[in-house]
């Protein structure tokens, strides 16, 4: 019996630069849906998220309330907050909305696949490590470069993972780290689990997820996502 409280964070403040497109690529639409959507839904059908906190550009609160919140009867959904400039900025500021729960679930609102089976992945390792992280490895072969392009280190691709999200905290712990950073400050901040790692010197666990959990960045992104929702759909008739 799941006790605890967990609240997830849904990132859609970004401006997603590298999609090129007229609104920012969150809303952007898949088989008439905007992609930012399809995480907040599966959050609210997850048997393990008791709350969401959304959160968006200024300027789109009211359209996230009226075209995606409210149509779609999203309930978990306690709080549509403002963003900041930077990934880490909209995080904390979410943070900030938080008193007290138990688990953290930092999710980017630009991957509409994530599964419940993965959610309760995370939410078993979370329990029993505190921090955990969902990711694949590597399919490619990765280089370490020198400064000069030229090879220096070939991993072995193992041990090199591709980081998703949902990145999961226990609440004290996420929260303890951003207060430090933001006091602090740290260049490169990419995830969360880097604030927990290089803030507190903690240990934070890899949970294998799947390759379908993509981050929507490119154009050609969004021909995989509709090749994948097509596939979904197929199969529910
Ligand atoms: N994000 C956010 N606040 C920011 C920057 C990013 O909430 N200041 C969110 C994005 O909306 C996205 C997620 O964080 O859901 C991952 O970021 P990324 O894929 O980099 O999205 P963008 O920053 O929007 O894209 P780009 O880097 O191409 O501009
Ligand atoms: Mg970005």
């Amino acid at each position: 019996m799941k006790k605890d409280k967990c609240i997830a964070i849904v990132l859609a403040a970004g401006k997603g630069k590298r999609m090129e497109s007229d609104v920012p690529k969150q809303y952007i639409e898949l088989d008439r849906k905007p992609i930012l959507y399809y995480s907040l839904k599966q959050f609210q059908q997850s048997d393990i998220i008791d709350e969401i906190i959304l959160v968006t550009g200024k300027d789109e609160i009211e359209y996230c309330k009226d075209n995606i919140v409210e149509k779609y009867s999203l309930h978990k959904v306690k709080h549509i907050i403002e963003g900041g400039e930077e990934r880490y900025h909209s995080v904390n500021r979410a943070l900030q909305t938080i008193d007290e729960c138990d688990y953290i679930f930092i999710h980017d609102g630009a991957r509409p696949f994530i599964k419940e089976v993965v959610i309760k992945k995370l939410y078993q390792t979370v329990k029993e490590y505190q921090a955990c992280v969902v990711g694949v490895k590597t399919k490619d072969t990765v280089k370490i470069a020198d400064e000069e392009s030229f090879i220096s280190v070939t991993p072995n691709r193992n041990r090199i993972w591709n980081i998703q999200t949902p990145q999961v905290f226990e609440c004290k712990l996420i929260k303890k780290a951003y207060k430090k950073l933001l006091n602090t400050g740290c260049e490169n901040i990419t995830d969360d689990a880097m604030v927990v790692e290089t803030m507190l010197n903690y240990k934070v666990k890899l949970v294998e997820g799947d390759y379908e959990n993509i981050k929507v960045t490119t154009p050609s992104d969004l021909v995989i996502a509709s090749a994948f929702l097509e596939e979904k759909n197929s199969k529910k008739k």
